[in-house]
Parts: structure tokens; sequence; C-alpha cells
């Protein structure tokens, strides 16, 4: 069975290395015996009955008006928990901490990249979510309404996100970096009612703007009503008075009174649309609901990192605009009262030890970031961390990609002090919650595996055919239903379906290959879709590809990600010109400009390599294998299917002239 994931067979070079992994890491006795929990306690409650053990955390964990009756409803592959229960998100991140007296505890240590600080307490951060909620409700946004936010990491964007939960509105985060065009896509997709956007924000240390490409999207929609604009770095922006309004004056404005009770929300109202790629080129908005949502969200991040409110500094160093940051930055910490830091820019802005520096003076103690910028924090140095005392560190983090064992190791070393349990854990976008994690004072942990599923979560590998794999490799699923699963795609139950319930009856299909150790442990692979992953952020070659088609001289296009040492996988496009365009490296830099620019950022090639043909199968389908093993330089395997052999040898000499990103 085909295990190599389809984007990059960067993973596989490594699985013998896996396989003779023998460093394994108890987690310290001084760590264990202040942990949490220590023993299996936990897994076995779980194991017995599951639906108990879901029912106890969210009556334990969430606070509710209305008591749920029922755990759980499975019409295979919808779901519904805690029936009849009735909450409020935001009640449960903020008012209820205030009601217990802690309102002045900090919820955010705020850090901007030019070195500005805000300190944000549970109070401060009710009475700004209280005003904003009115605020919206004054510009007309009902509960059931869908409200789009596009802005920096600024502490605007959790008040945004928190007043539309208190409202009963549902938010669709698009991140930053994403274009004009995106954003469009996703405002359309959602018929969002308002946009929540700022200026700009600040990134390397220069401030870019978010107004105009905001405009842009306002103006090629329909359904937006109003905009709301942060002032976070006073640059001039566009200005249409008919929709556009000051955050900061309407909050000094007569509808922003700060009394605003919470809405009382089913536990299967919508929360939020958080949009991904998938293997087609329209993103799918994956729908998350509130009581189920909160409870595993909330569960996990106190177990997986070992929280304790009173005394942590918790970082999450992901953006919000991903689920990361919507779970780890947001929801989770809130909801458990932790105080958290929220760093605003880049990691080597003003120096390559910014993140050192902040973890010194907050003193930190629990670090949440993803492989690829531990990779480059390899490249920068030990050096950088060495500078600054990181003993406050207790436990770290990783999320997003299969992390190598060699990056675990120098996380393990140079930022853990050789004493941090590491939580590799691995989610999706669509699972809403951590899945497969170690919990720090109980598991046993070895270098590059995720380990196993966290309790009240089943997994299980199966091979082509659907059948259990015990050991060695498999496609991951997940066998039953768990309380922060996505309830569907926004539109489009069918495609809910298909995407994920139908290639294996009855289970969730997640997209990943893994391996299953002599041991158990799992080893997670990447993608087995068309679905790459450049530092940890999920792009699919299908949008990649109609992006690059969309340019005028562009006649046909493949796209694969290739192994990349830092990013994990690195964008390479190979395009065929239309006729009259010569293959200049000019033109190969404004194609590649293209995909920025209908995409954003992000989704821009490392590399366009001009083609004069692809190889193509007798039948016609273009054979992506080759053009990785190209992109990665390895001799080529079976090309006797291809319908014309020397297109190959073409491509490879056009590779090796192609200019790349550094
Ligand atoms: C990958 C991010 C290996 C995986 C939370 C998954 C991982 C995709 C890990 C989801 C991990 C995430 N080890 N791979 N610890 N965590 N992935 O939706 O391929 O942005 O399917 O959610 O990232 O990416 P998404």
């Amino acid at each position: 069975m085909a295990t190599t994931p389809a984007n990059g067979t960067s993973t596989e070079a490594t699985i013998e290395d896996y396989y003779v992994e023998d460093r394994i890491f108890e987690p310290a006795d001084g760590f264990r015996s202040s942990a949490l929990t220590a023993d299996r306690s936990l897994y076995d409650e779980a194991a017995a009955d599951r639906l108990a053990f879901w029912a106890r955390q969210a009556r334990e964990h969430v606070t509710w008006f209305t008591d749920f009756h029922t755990v759980l409803e499975w019409d295979l592959p919808f779901a519904k928990w805690f029936l009849g229960g009735t909450l409020n998100v935001s009640y449960n991140c903020l008012d209820r901490h205030v009601e217990a007296g802690r309102g002045d505890k900090v919820a955010y240590w705020w850090e901007g990249e030019p070195g500005d600080t805000r300190t944000i307490t549970y109070a401060d951060l009710l009475d700004e979510v209280c005003k904003f909620a009115n605020v919206l409700k004054g510009l007309g946004v009902e509960r059931g309404d869908r409200v789009c936010i596009y802005m920096p990491m600024i502490p605007e964007l959790p008040v945004a996100m928190l007043a539309c939960a208190r409202i009963g509105a549902a938010h669709s985060v698009v991140f930053g970096g994403f274009s004009a065009d995106s954003l469009s896509d996703r405002i359309d997709d959602a018929s969002a009612k308002l946009l929540i956007t700022a200026d700009g924000g600040y990134r390397r240390g220069e401030p870019f703007g978010l107004k105009d490409t905001a405009d842009a999207s306002v103006e090629a929609t329909t359904t937006i009503e109003n905009v709301v604009v942060v002032q976070r770095t006073g640059q001039d922006v566009s200005w249409n008075d008919s929709v556009d309004y000051w955050y900061h004056e309407l909050m000094d404005g007569p509808t922003a009174s700060a009394d605003c009770p919470p809405e009382h929300m089913d536990s299967e109202d919508l929360l939020y649309l958080l949009y991904t790629s998938g293997t087609t080129a329209k993103p799918k908005g994956i729908m998350h609901t509130t009581g189920g949502y909160l409870t595993q969200v909330v569960f996990t991040h106190k177990y997986v990192f070992d929280l304790k409110p009173d005394t942590d500094v918790y970082w999450c160093a992901a953006d919000i605009g991903w689920v990361t940051g919507h779970s780890y930055i947001v929801y989770g910490p809130l909801a458990n009262g932790a105080t958290s830091v929220i760093y605003e820019g880049t990691p080597d802005t003003p120096g390559r030890d910014r993140l050192w520096d902040i973890v010194e003076r907050y003193g930190v103690t629990q670090l949440y970031t993803a492989p690829t910028a531990i990779r480059t924090f390899m490249k920068w140095g030990a050096q950088e961390p060495a500078k600054h005392d990181l003993s406050s560190l207790r436990v770290l983090g990783t999320v997003g990609e299969p992390i190598n064992p060699e990056a675990w190791m120098w996380y393990h070393t140079h930022i853990g002090g050789g004493s941090c349990p590491i939580v590799d854990t691995w989610w999706q976008t669509e699972t809403g919650g951590h899945m497969i994690s170690p919990l720090p004072g109980v598991t046993t942990t070895k270098p590059g595996s995720a380990t196993h599923p966290i309790p009240g979560v089943f997994a299980e590998l199966v091979d082509d055919d659907g059948r259990p794999v015990e050991r060695g490799g498999g496609y991951l699923t997940i066998t039953r239903p768990w309380p922060s699963m996505l309830r569907g795609i926004w539109g489009d139950p069918e495609r809910y379906r298909e995407t994920y319930w139908s290639r294996f009856e009855g289970r969730y299909f997640a997209g990943d290959g893994a391996k299953i150790d002599d041991d158990g442990y799992l080893w997670l692979l990447g993608r087995v879709d068309d679905v790459m992953n450049i530092s940890g952020h999920r792009i699919s070659t299908t949008e990649v590809e109609s992006a690059l088609v969309d340019h005028a001289a562009v006649a046909e296009a493949a796209v694969v990600g290739a192994a990349d040492d830092t990013t994990g996988q690195a964008i390479i496009g190979y395009v065929i010109l239309r006729g009259s365009h010569d293959a200049t490296d000019e033109l190969g830099e404004e194609v590649r400009q293209h995909v920025a620019t209908k995409l954003g950022p992000i989704a821009r090639p490392k590399t366009v390599v001009l083609v004069p043909d692809l190889p193509k199968t007798r039948s016609g389908k273009i054979m992506r294998r080759l053009l990785r093993d190209v992109a990665e330089g390895r001799s080529l395997g079976d090309t006797t299917t291809l319908a014309d052999q020397s297109v190959v040898d073409e491509i490879r000499t056009r590779a090796a002239e192609s200019p790349q990103e550094d």
C-alpha cells in the first residue's frame, strides 16, 4: 500500500530512522509528581465509557446555562453533542472568571512587534468584548449572522471573535496574509454581513497594509454592509464614509455600552467558520459549534499542556488566523482562565532571539510552535536561545506537520534544557482540538512520534481496502465521533460526506498517512492527498494550479510540493506557456507573483519552471510523481507509462536553470 505522501517524500527517506529510533524520554520524576495527571486513569475512564467520560469533561470544564440531556446523537456522518445544553462561549471565557473574583488576572500579555505592549486582564477583556458586542448589534449584526475578520495579531482580534460569540454571530477569520480574491471568496461563500479589519500591522520591522485589500474584497462582494477598521499603524487609508467605521470611534460612541448579557446558545449553534484548503480549488468552510468544541478544546489545553492557570504563563506562537490560534490562543486558554502571551510579529525582529527574549521577560512556562519554526531556529544557531534564561519553560508543544527527530532533539536540548516534556500534537482544522498527543506527565515520548490518541479519541490505521493495520504503514482514520469534530462544510453537506467519510466506510479519513511501530506508537508521515504543507500551512496543489493558469501567458500548469529543509515542503510549479510567449526568467517571475496576488504570499511558488511539455501518461494524466522526483533531485523510477520519454529530460534541464526564491 502507498503511504508515501502524494506531494513529497521528505518523510519517506527517514522512515527507517524512525524505526530505529531508540531514544525514549520518560516524564521526569519532578514533573510527574506535580503534573495534573500522571497515570492512566483518564485513558482508562475514557476506554470504559467514552460518552460518560466526555459528559464529565463537559460538566466539569464548561459552565452551562441549561444542562444537556443527551451526550451524543450520531447519524453518520452527522454528530450532535450535548443536546439540550445551552451556553455562551464568551461567558465561559470571560464572565465566569470575573464572577469568581479573578477579574484582575492577566488574560493576555500582548507584545507588538515594534516593542509596544498591552496588559489585558480578564475584567478589561470582558468590558471591551461587551462594548464591541453592542457595537456589532448597533451595526445590525444579529444572532445567526456571519462576520468576517481580517486582522493582524492585535488584541482587537480576539475581542472581535468573542464579541461575535457573545451575540451568537459566527465569525469567519481570514488570515491576514491572504489576498483580496481569497478574502472575497470567503466573504461570498459565508454571505458575511460585516467585515472587521485594520489599517495594517507590523512584520519584519515594517508596517504592512490591510485596508486596500479589504476594500478590494468589499468591492467584489455583495453581502458586506459595514466595515469596522482598527487603527494599528496609523498609515493613510482610503475611506468610504458610507460603509467604513473606525473601531475606536465606535467604542467611544453611544452604542458601546459595557452591558451586554450573553446570548444563550444551543450546544449545536454555529460558533465559527474557518476556511481550509482541500483537494479542489475551492476552500471549504469548516463548521465548528459551541458545546462540543469548547469541551474538547478546554480539556486538551489543560491536560496536554499541564496547565496550572494560577502560576503558568502560556504562549502559543501561532497566528490566530489558523485553527491553532482559534483553539489554543483564544478559546482554550481563556476558558481555562490562563495567562497567555500574544506576539504580533516575526521571530527575527529586531533580532533572531526575539522569541527567547519574550520567554525570559514574561517567564513563559509553556511554548507551542511549529516544526518549521524550530528548523529555522536550528539554522540560526543555538547561541540565540543561549543568550536568554529559558528556565521558566516546563512544557514544549509542536503542531502543524511531522517533526523530524533532529528538530525534536534540538527543541528538547536547546529550548527545553533537556528537561521539558515535548507534546507533539496531531490535529486539523476539521478536528477542532488535539487528537493525537502525549500527556506530559504520563507518556513516554520518542523524538518524532505524536505517540497515541488522547483519552476519548479513537484512531486506527487502515490499508487501501479499509482493513485495520496493527503494525506498519496505513491511512490514518478516526473511528468514533469526538466532541470538537467539524459539523460539516458550510453550505455543502454532500462534500462533507464525500471528503471525509466516503473513502473508508464508517470512518473519518484525515488525509494523512502514518505508521505504527512495534510499541504501538504513531508516526505521522504527511498528507496522502493533493494538499501540500508549507511551513505548517495547508495549500492545495489544485488551488495553486488554478492561480497559475489564471495568468494570461499560461496554458497549462502542474504543481508539486517538494521536500524542503526549512518549510517542510516547498511549492514548485511547472508551467507550459501559450504559444506566443517566450520562456524568460522575467515571465517566470511574473507568473510566480501572479499566484501571490491571486492567493496570497504564502502560496507563491518557490520556483516556477517554464517547460515545453508536462510528463503525461498515455491517457493524458500528468505524472506528478516524476515532477516531484525532478524537484527533489532524485533519479526517476519507472517511466515506461510516459507517452513521451524525452519530456522529462527537458524538464530536468529547465528546472536546473530556473531561478529560486531564497
Ligand atoms: C498536519 C493544524 C504531523 C497534518 C492544526 C494534518 C501534523 C494537517 C501535525 C492539518 C503533527 C498537523 N504531526 N502532521 N503534530 N499537526 N499536521 O488544518 O497533515 O492547518 O492533516 O491544522 O497538518 O493542518 P491544519
